[in-house]
């Protein structure tokens, strides 16, 4: 079989193809993580458990678990599962994982976009082998959205800024208000709050919004949007980047050991910082011990991610935010 109908074949397959047409047979894994390959793959398991066990394989060899990775990263499975497999396939930080993460892409609903693009450019060994990748055209650069850019732009690695600085002058990111004008619509209907609830969380708003006792408390408040009108609520969900506050700024931080941290700074004392990261996560750091603290041009809170929702999914969502108003 040619190569190119290779590709066509696993660009068919849809959002990510299987990991068996990608890599090398399995070497034999430790009990530990055999344990984990197969509470992962157990469809009978309690979610939370796969998930557990997907974050275990994030510690294991590549050759070993890359390939149930990517197969849990087919759109059957349930998104907190795949964003997770994302996440594992982060953190072993194996450059030959970065094109079978972009090949397929165009099917993954959005917040599996977001987290591919996060986690490719959150990682020295990945981030060079996406813009690699970026450079070869293998994802249209419409696509990379401006935090993705923003990271690029202030990666430690300055052959990898330079480079990713040199793609993104040919082409700006999508025009937010052309976003907005895509949205509008939405607004023309009525929403079901009950239906909203769904894809705020199908869609990782709790990851930093709390709502009741679920969720993450990163982002704004928003039981104190009381009067803001509709259309100014979606704009703020659609183009977070028009207008936000300095508080939510997004900051990349460099720690003593070269991991990259994406948060807001929650907080700074005479000789710390905290960094508080998406679900909550604070991180906090003695000042001097940071190799860097990067203010990002962006609002953590990222863009794009009602892409693929119908006009009526919007609405739901815009009516269940103005419905806890009442709490
Ligand atoms: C990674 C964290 C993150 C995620 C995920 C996220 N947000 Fe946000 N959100 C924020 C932050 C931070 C702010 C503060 C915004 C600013 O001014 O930059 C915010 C602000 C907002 C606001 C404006 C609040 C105000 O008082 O002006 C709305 C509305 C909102 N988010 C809705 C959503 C919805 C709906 C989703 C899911 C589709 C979502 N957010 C996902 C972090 C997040």
């Amino acid at each position: 079989m040619n190569q190119m109908r290779l590709l066509a074949i696993v660009l068919l397959a849809g959002c990510f193809p299987g990991g068996g047409l990608l890599d090398t047979p399995a070497a034999e894994p430790s009990p530990r993580i055999a344990a984990a390959l197969k509470t992962a793959q157990d469809a009978a398991q309690p979610e939370r458990d796969r998930v557990n066990a997907v974050r275990r394989l994030g510690r294991g060899d590549y050759d070993t678990v890359s390939a149930t990775l990517f197969q849990l990263l087919a759109p059957a499975q349930p998104d907190p599962l795949r964003i997770e497999a994302v996440r594992a396939l982060e953190e072993l930080a194996q450059p030959r994982a970065v094109a079978p993460l972009l090949h397929g892409w165009t099917n993954c609903s959005a917040p599996i976009k977001q987290q591919v693009l996060h986690s490719l450019t959150s990682h020295r060994e990945l981030a060079g082998e996406f813009v690699a990748q970026l450079e070869r055209g293998t994802l249209p650069l419409a696509e990379v959205d401006a935090g993705a850019r923003q990271r690029l732009a202030v990666f430690p690695d300055e052959a990898i800024a330079a480079k990713a600085a040199k793609i993104f002058e040919r082409q700006p990111y999508l025009d937010a208000r052309a976003a907005l004008q895509r949205f509008r619509p939405a607004l023309a209907l009525k929403g079901d709050a009950a239906r909203g609830k769904e894809v705020f969380k199908e869609r990782t708003c709790v990851n930093c919004h709390r709502i009741g006792d679920e969720g993450h408390f990163v982002g704004a408040d928003l039981f104190t949007i009381k009067d803001m009108a509709r259309d100014e609520l979606l704009q703020q969900i659609v183009a977070p980047n028009l207008f936000f506050m300095p508080t939510f700024q997004a900051f990349v931080a460099e720690t003593p050991d070269g991991e990259l941290l994406e948060g807001v700074v929650a907080g700074t004392t005479e000789t710390t910082v905290t960094i508080r990261q998406a679900l909550g996560i604070d991180r906090v750091f003695n000042k001097t011990s940071l190799k860097r603290l990067k203010g990002l041009n962006v609002s953590l809170m990222p863009e794009g991610l009602l892409e693929g929702l119908a006009p009526q999914q919007v609405a739901d969502l815009l009516e269940f935010i103005r419905s806890l108003r009442g709490f």
